[in-house]
């Protein structure tokens, strides 16, 4: 199974379900639809509405982050797994280099991993170096200490890991493609050492878009794409989509 996972950010009002209306038209009548799963995670207010909205319908919805306690307490603005479930999102990215550089630590994160798997979200934990880092030879450190958040007790179906370079994102620019295919078997390996040789999926995310993805295709270690800026039209998210399986 390969995953198209569209990253709003801080993007989208209530009319923007236009956009997602038209992703899931043609995914709903794409001849490669079974081979792929369609993800889009827009701005926590909008969850509740697309996720009804989508319910029966090809495209899943997410959010992009999750607090790291379950239910309910007193911290203001913070919205817990249980929330997120309960108004139908069925996925959640945890560890975006967005939340990383606003603090979220190692400990944060197992705590979010871990409250979003009990409340049945799927988790699509980000990881990846940034750019001192990969210049100082860190990049494998880095990913390993990252990964290190993942324990074996964690149902590794309900676990997808995507690969986002903080160096590529929003950027334009990308790993080569012998760098990518080498960090991608690297990260495989560390995760086989967790989940009893099996890896969850791996996916790529950074600067993706219609053209590079032919380049993307060809890493078969790459199951799918965590995309950003693209994911905004519904046009180019697409193109993604067709350039990937043309
Ligand atoms: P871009 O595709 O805009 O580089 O963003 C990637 C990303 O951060 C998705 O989570």
């Amino acid at each position: 199974m390969r995953y198209f996972i569209g990253n709003w950010k801080m993007f989208g009002v209530p009319k923007s379900i236009n956009i997602v209306k038209k992703i899931n038209s043609f995914y709903s009548k794409d001849k490669n639809r079974k081979k792929y799963r369609v993800i889009i995670t827009p701005p926590f207010t909008l969850i509740e509405t697309f996720s009804k909205y989508f319910k029966n319908k090809s495209v899943c919805i997410g959010s992009q982050n999750c607090y790291q306690k379950e239910q309910f307490s007193s911290n203001t603005a913070a919205i817990s797994p249980y929330m997120i479930r309960s108004v139908g999102a069925k996925y959640t990215l945890v560890g975006h280099s967005d939340n990383r550089s606003e603090g979220d630590t190692n400990e944060m994160l197992k705590n979010k991993v871990q409250f979003a798997l009990k409340n049945n979200l799927k988790v699509v934990f980000c990881i990846g170096e940034n750019k001192t880092e990969k210049n100082n030879k860190k990049t494998f450190s880095v990913l390993k200490n990252q990964i290190k958040v993942l324990e074996r007790k964690f149902n590794k179906n309900n676990i997808i890991v995507a690969y986002e370079p903080i160096w590529s994102i929003g950027t334009g620019k990308i790993p080569s493609k012998n760098e990518l295919l080498k960090i991608t078997i690297f990260i495989k390996k560390v995760l086989k050492s967790i989940f009893n040789k099996k890896s969850p999926a791996v996916l790529y995310g950074g600067s993706v878009d219609g053209n590079n993805v032919k380049m993307f295709k060809d890493i078969r270690e790459i199951d799918g794409f965590l995309i950003g800026g693209a994911s905004k039209s519904s046009k180019k998210f697409i193109d993604i989509i067709k350039n990937y399986y043309r």
